[in-house]
């Protein structure tokens, strides 16, 4: 039989034989058998040097065009052997895996509510740094280096490189008060203004249920005329029955002192609906107020017989506990999703 021929037939047989096998070792087989080193096409190629010059010149594209045709052969079997082999049948009726979906953090609900309300009251919402120095946390809130006063806010004092003096993290956000009577002897903004700060504070404090020593405050303050402590009092209550969403929210004042405000007060919150022993149907002490002390205005460059204010400062956690019921302040910064995901979105 003619070469020509040989190579024609083999071609045939060989695609016959990819085509037909059916898993990754038969194809391999049907290689070795017909493209390897001692395959039946390097077999016929030997014959080739027998051949006459005119057969040659024929023999030569047909072997190109049977090797391209084979080896395409080749690939493609590869392939579909390789699919069928992954091809693992899909149960389209199984339920979908569950994703979770995340919910807003209690405290930011309660913080997202106070800044609301206190927009809608015409407050700017404002911040200041939680590395704060002496200066704006006590000096110009009228507690000098030997006051008393300090011992009750337990401070974390920070001794940065360079810097000249120690700062420390705020103990609370009165802090901004500072700043913002600043501005004012700075010329930089003048009264009247009501801003409200929720922020973060911290305190060398035991951790226990009750207190922690990373919290949050609101701090609203208002400087302007004819402020009294009326104004004070209608602006509390309107904050506490807005974010409590209760009509049972009782307020009372009682005397008290804090070097920034004269007079203070301290301001305890009950529920009047709340069962009888449970922790709120008691009186549970909230906040702490008053009439902005003349010296601290001075210290910012307001003249406080021109101009009045009232400030307030609560911790954020007691609040979002009255509001949903929670008897353990860890909860916030504990992490533990079980007890943050049971206040949802919006609650
Ligand atoms: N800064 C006080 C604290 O952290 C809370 C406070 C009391 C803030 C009276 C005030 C205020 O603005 O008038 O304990």
């Amino acid at each position: 039989m003619a070469l020509q021929d040989e190579l024609e037939q083999a071609q045939t047989a060989a695609l016959a034989a990819f085509a037909a096998a059916t898993d990754a070792a038969a194809v391999e087989a049907v290689r070795v058998a017909w493209l390897g080193r001692s395959g039946r096409i390097k077999a016929l190629q030997q014959g080739f040097g027998a051949a006459s010059p005119e057969e040659k010149r024929q023999l030569g594209p047909l072997f190109n065009t049977v090797m391209e045709a084979l080896k395409a052969a080749l690939v493609d079997a590869q392939a579909r052997v390789s699919s069928a082999e992954t091809d693992v049948p899909i149960d389209l009726t199984l339920p979908e895996r569950p994703r979770p979906v995340g919910s807003v953090h209690p405290l930011s609900q309660v913080a997202e509510e106070v800044e609301r309300i206190f927009s809608s009251m015409g407050y700017a919402v404002v911040d200041g740094p939680h590395i704060e120095a002496d200066e704006f946390n006590f000096g110009r809130l009228n507690i000098p280096p030997d006051h008393p006063a300090r011992d009750s806010q337990d401070t974390f004092w920070l001794d940065l490189p360079g810097a000249a003096e120690k700062r420390l993290l705020r103990t609370h956000t009165s802090s901004v008060q500072s700043r913002t009577y600043q501005q004012v002897g700075l010329g930089k903004l003048t009264p009247p203004f009501r801003r409200v700060v929720v922020g973060k504070v911290f305190r060398y404090e035991a951790v226990d249920a009750t207190h922690d020593n990373t919290f949050t405050q609101v701090e609203g303050f208002v400087v302007d005329r004819d402020i009294t402590v009326a104004h004070l009092i209608g602006t509390i209550r309107t904050m506490l029955t807005a974010v409590l969403r209760r009509d049972d929210v009782e307020v009372r004042l009682r005397p008290s002192f804090f070097p920034f405000v004269e007079p203070g007060f301290e301001v305890d919150v009950r529920l009047t609906s709340a069962e009888p022993g449970s922790r709120f149907a008691r009186w549970v002490e909230l906040l702490g107020c008053g009439m902005i002390h003349p010296r601290v205005l001075e210290a910012g460059g307001i003249d406080p017989a021109e101009w009045q204010g009232f400030a307030f400062g609560l911790g954020l956690e007691r609040l979002a506990m009255i509001r949903h019921g929670i008897a353990d302040i860890r909860v916030f910064n504990g992490a533990d999703l079980r007890s943050l995901e049971q206040f949802g979105a919006y609650g």
